[in-house]
């Protein structure tokens, strides 16, 4: 059972549906989650809620994220920021499943359960077993005063504002932005030098007018959407830092779009879902400019000599040698916070693609903005 959020209760205005209302908010929004946490001078976040002195935040041996859906995709995206940038040792895990498996719960783990809502129950009941068994969790939650921001010892408000639409958009860059603030934080009570610091700050400070960038190109990403539209199966492939922006790529295509949207680390094309390449099932190819660009051109090659449709989202100045494909060039920020760039231009994708098939975007059949029963 589900409850949903009744979009006659808010209004979506002059735009056609939330989603595309949210999308466009995102640059606001970004703005709002950094605003007054960033401590130039140090190079760190100022992140009082979270209720912890520099001697518990130094003592975390281990983070555990928690979420469900696109909150888990945007959960890896933030084990990897911790892990870069404070060195501590990260991974998400699909808040449905943690309570089932026992976990063992430590006390120099810190949990961080990531929710927009607030209410998913899945999250909800993974947050109550860890503290159960004294653990300390935070929360990256949207809705303040929600059931899973009340449960936990502290945490990050990510004020996106009311996210209507069931794919989430706005609230999901706040996620990823909320887990930069505290990979920085965390990084600064350690080994991250002021330097880096103060890089990656200027580097958040220059994501909303990026998304902005992004969202121009509005017209050609639509183009891109209407063809792959087409297609009843399609790939979403990246590797390490690419992976999670692939994964949430491909969940937000499959769930408005309602083709057949699949994941897959481009390292494992060759064992598995190369056998389904052809004409008709196109790959979206997420090939940021870092240290495995030419291994990604590689698998893109394997793909175009099965005369695979590709799309790829990459940064400008990236030689894809010859391969035959449709570029995306996103704007170059710190590597580290590539994958909120790398995810936005998917967002369109999924949108256009569903706008172009008819579907209703706000709310796709079978699905709930928020499932608050077990
Ligand atoms: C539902 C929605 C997803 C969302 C997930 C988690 O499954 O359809 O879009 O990502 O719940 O929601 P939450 O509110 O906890 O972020």
């Amino acid at each position: 059972t589900t409850v949903d959020i009744d979009p006659a209760a808010y209004d979506a205005g002059e735009y056609d549906s939330f989603m595309y209302k949210e999308m466009l908010e995102q640059p606001a929004a970004a703005e709002r989650v950094l605003r007054g946490r960033l401590d130039e001078r140090f190079g760190t976040a100022h992140l009082g809620g979270l209720n912890m002195d520099p001697r518990e935040t130094r003592a975390i041996r281990r983070v555990k994220i928690l979420g469900c859906g696109s909150a888990y995709y945007v959960g890896q995206m933030g084990a990897a920021l911790l892990e870069e940038l404070a060195r501590i040792p990260a991974d998400a895990e699909a808040a449905s499943e943690f309570r089932y498996r026992n976990p063992v719960i430590e006390p120099d783990t810190l949990y961080v359960a990531v929710s927009q809502s607030g209410e998913t129950i899945d999250t909800l009941l993974a947050v109550q077993e860890v503290r159960r068994k004294g653990g300390r969790v935070v929360g990256l939650v949207n809705v303040v005063g929600s059931a899973i921001a009340r449960e936990c010892d502290g945490g990050i408000y990510l004020h996106a504002g009311p996210e209507v639409a069931v794919a989430s958009t706005k609230a999901l860059t706040n996620m990823f932005l909320g887990f930069a603030l505290l990979a920085l934080q965390l990084g600064r009570v350690r080994d991250l030098s002021i330097a880096d610091g103060k890089r990656l700050i200027e580097g958040l400070s220059r994501i909303p007018g990026q998304i902005a960038q992004i969202l121009e190109r509005e017209d050609e990403l639509a183009e891109v959407a209407t063809r792959l539209a087409e297609s009843e199966s399609l790939f979403f492939i990246g590797r390490v830092r690419g992976f999670p922006a692939a994964r949430e790529g491909a969940q937000k295509f499959k769930e408005i779009s309602y083709r057949h949207a699949e994941a897959y680390q481009t390292s494992e094309l060759k064992h598995g879902p190369l056998a389904l390449i052809s004409e008709a099932v196109p790959t979206v190819a997420v090939v940021p400019d870092d240290e495995l660009t030419s291994r990604n051109v590689g698998a893109l090659h394997e793909i175009a000599a099965r005369r695979g449709p590709l799309v790829v989202v990459t940064h400008e100045g990236v030689d894809l040698g010859e391969v035959a494909a449709v570029r995306i060039d996103v704007p170059r920020n710190e590597r580290e916070l590539d994958p909120i760039l790398l995810t936005v231009p998917l967002q369109m994708l999924a949108y256009h693609a569903a706008l172009h098939l008819g579907h209703d975007i706000d709310k796709p059949r079978n699905l709930a903005k928020s499932v608050t029963v077990e």
